[in-house]
Order: structure tokens, then sequence, then C-alpha cells
């Protein structure tokens, strides 16, 4: 999908606002690089106004030679006739204001057909991995361990992650992160058969950290309305453009948790080191074996790890028959973070949280990253027909 480079978040919003569904934006031409790497699939690259002229014809210069079946278009702010000749001889495709949507549209057209030309109609194929986060117990650190897991997985960019909270009453990933959703999940309500890539783009928010955000309704009745369906129907919908789908969930075995479940290629089990939430994590994992849910891909996190209630690590692992994947100790920086509505991971990249979910991200990628982009795809998503035998099966 196309890519759109620029420094400034708001100029970013605006580009991708006139650019088609799934399109994606970074910060700067390193961010680019990294995206271009991952991504063998991309076919056009929009370089916004905020770069200076040099940069954007250096970039285009270096793209034509290094990814040769890439278009690439330069919004600019003043088209000069030195610019343009500059742009010529670097191999940009195109050169357009960047307030000139009906401009851009069309070099994107002209870019995709070069592409299709050069590739044939299907392209390279997408893969894409959902990761639920999960607890049986409210307040355990769901929110806070979904939210930097989620932007520890864009890579500043490199990825195109959707954070997903399906927290469908109480959910809180919008004012966590300062968002202000104008959309949420609630407009899709009734579109189960209806929905697209395109219809579900208009209902994310956009993080300036390049990650989009699909918020759960304000209202705690809305959850009601929410289907089983169009749960799933959603997270289909988003595999076909994003990279990684986290998902926030709520604190319950409920048809719309079970649905995610269904869906989720990796689950993160967060529990704190307490007997009640142990005992509940220990009856949620009993549960997933019943149900056939990530067998060999959970990934155990322990919140608030240095609790000295007398309960360790080694005694959690043996209670729970999982080994730990990571360790987040107290600190009054993560419950400042929240009240700030900024998280550690970008505001702090070096404190202990920080480290422990990049960790948590590279084991959740592992592989999978490398091979981002490529032709195999081991996590091609169940069929909905599967999903839906277990779910029966589940049910008898
Ligand atoms: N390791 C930690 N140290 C200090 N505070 C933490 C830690 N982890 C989470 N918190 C704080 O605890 C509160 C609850 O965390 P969070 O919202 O992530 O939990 P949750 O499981 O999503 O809760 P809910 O079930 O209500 O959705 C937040 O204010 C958060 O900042
Ligand atoms: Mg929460």
């Amino acid at each position: 999908m196309p890519v759109v480079v620029d420094p400034d978040p708001m100029v970013v919003e605006t580009l991708l606002a006139s650019m088609p569904a799934g399109s994606h934006g970074v910060e700067s031409v390193d961010r680019l690089n990294a995206w271009i790497n991952a991504h063998s699939d991309e076919y056009v690259v929009v370089l916004g106004p905020t770069l200076t002229d040099e940069e954007a014809v250096v970039t285009c210069e270096v793209l034509r030679t290094a990814a040769p079946a890439i278009s690439t278009i330069l919004a600019r702010e003043h088209l000069t006739g030195e610019l343009l000749a500059a742009a010529m001889k670097s191999g940009a495709r195109d050169v357009v204001h960047h307030t000139d949507t009906n401009a851009i549209a069309q070099a994107l057209n002209r870019a995709f057909e070069l592409f299709v030309a050069l590739r044939g109609p299907s392209g390279s194929m997408h893969m894409s991995k959902v990761i639920a986060v999960f607890s049986p117990k409210g307040g355990v650190g769901k929110t806070t361990i979904s939210v930097n897991l989620a932007l520890a997985l864009t890579e500043k960019g490199a990825r195109r992650v959707c954070l997903v909270d399906l927290d469908l009453a109480f959910g809180d990933v919008a004012i966590t992160m300062q968002l202000f959703p104008t959309h949420s999940i609630e407009q899709a309500i009734g579109s189960e058969d209806s929905i697209d890539v395109e219809m579900l783009d208009g209902l994310l928010t956009r993080h300036q950290d390049s990650l989009m955000v699909l918020a759960a309704p304000p209202h705690p009745d809305t959850r009601e309305r929410i289907t089983p369906l169009l749960v799933s129907r959603v997270i289909r919908t988003l595999r076909e453009t994003f990279d990684y789908i986290v998902i926030d969930l709520a604190p319950a075995f409920d048809e719309q948790v079970l649905t995610a479940l269904d869906e989720t290629d990796e689950i993160v089990l967060v529990t704190t080191l307490d007997v009640p939430t142990l005992k509940n994590v220990k009856v949620a994992v009993e549960t997933f074996d019943a149900l056939h849910i990530a067998r060999d891909n959970r990934h155990l996190v322990l919140n608030r790890a240095d609790d000295e209630v007398g309960i360790t690590a080694d005694k959690v692992e043996g209670i729970l028959g999982m080994s730990v994947d990571a360790q987040i100790s107290s600190s009054l920086e993560i419950a400042a973070a929240t009240n700030a509505g900024s998280p550690v991971i970008v505001s702090d990249p070096e404190h202990q949280l920080s480290a422990s979910i990049r960790q948590l991200a590279g084991t959740l990628a592992g592989d999978f990253v490398s091979s981002l982009g490529g032709a195999s795809d081991s996590s091609t998503p169940q069929s909905e027909a599967e999903a839906k035998g277990r779910r029966s099966r589940r049910r008898k």
C-alpha cells in the first residue's frame, strides 16, 4: 500500500486522508527504508512537503536504483522549474502540489498501474499476525501492555500495526494514548456483510507514532450490539492491510472475547503475583486448553513482578505450567504515563518496561518479521469455516 513520508504528523494525516485505505505514514527517510525492507510488495512512496527539496530528490535517486519497482511522488509546496528538472533527473514518477488531492490520486493510480504491469495483478502475498492481550482479572495491566507492545511492534513506522480496543464496555486505550477518536467500532454495527478495508480505515484513529487504533465505543451499553460475527469480520478485514493486529481484550470469557481468541495467532496472558489473580489465570489457561486456543502460542507476562508478596516467578511457572516471557516491575512512572496519556515506551525508551516490552515484541515477531512481505505464508488466518467449526464444537 502507498506510504507517505513527512516529519510533521499533521501533514502525514492530511496526505493519508486523500490516499487509498490502508496507506501508511512514517516520519523520516530512515523509517521509510526500514518499511521498504519489510514490505517487498510496496509500490509507491509519497514524499511530503516538510522534507526539503534536496532530501526528497536524493531519496528518489536512491530508490530509482535500490527499488526500481517503487514509484516516487513528490508532494511539494512550490513547483518551480528547477525542482521539476531535478525531479525528472532523479527518476521521480510525479511532482504534485501537496494540497492537490486529484493530482495525488491520479499519480497513485498511475503508480499502481505500473506495479500491476510489472508484478501481475496479485503482487505479493500479505502476511499478518493477530496478538491478543488477555487476563481474566481487571486492572492487572492489559491496556498498559497492549499499548506499549503495539508501539514496539511498529518499529517506529517500519511495520503497519493496528491496536484494537475490544474491551467493548470500558475500553481505555484511547485515553491511555491521549487520543480523541471521532469514530469507533460502533459505526461498524450492522455492517457484518459489507465491511471492507476502506470502511474500516475510516473508523481508525492515527497515533502520531505510526500506530492506528480502533477505539472502543464511548458508552458501555453499545457492547451488546457488537455481534461476534462483526468482531471476526473486523479482525479479518484488518488482516488484509496490517502486519500486526494487537487486541486489548475485556477481562471476561464472553462471546466477543471468545470470537477474538478464535481469530488470534498469539496470546499474551497477563498476571500479577496475587493468589486470586493467579487462580483465575490458571482457570483461563485450562479454558484455553479445553477450547484449543493458541496452544503453542501463549506468552506469560508478570506485571508488578517485584511486589514482595511471597510468590516468585518460579512458583508462578510451576502453578501455570508456563514459562514467564516478560516481567515488569511496579513503577510510579508507569502509572504517571497512563495519567499523562504518553506511553512509557515512547516517553522513556530506557525504562525497564520499555526494554521488557521490546523483548516481548521481538519474541512475538520472531522469524515472522524477517519473512514479512515474502511469498510464504505460515500464519495465514484460519478459514472462517474452521473458526466457526471450532466455536460450535466448543459449545457442544
Ligand atoms: N507495573 C506497573 N507499575 C505501576 N503501575 C502500573 C503498572 N502496570 C499498570 N499500572 C497502572 O495500573 C492501572 C491499571 O492498568 P491497566 O489499565 O493497564 O490495566 P487493565 O488490566 O487494562 O485494567 P482494566 O481491566 O480496567 O481494563 C493504570 O493506571 C496503570 O498505569
Ligand atoms: Mg484495560
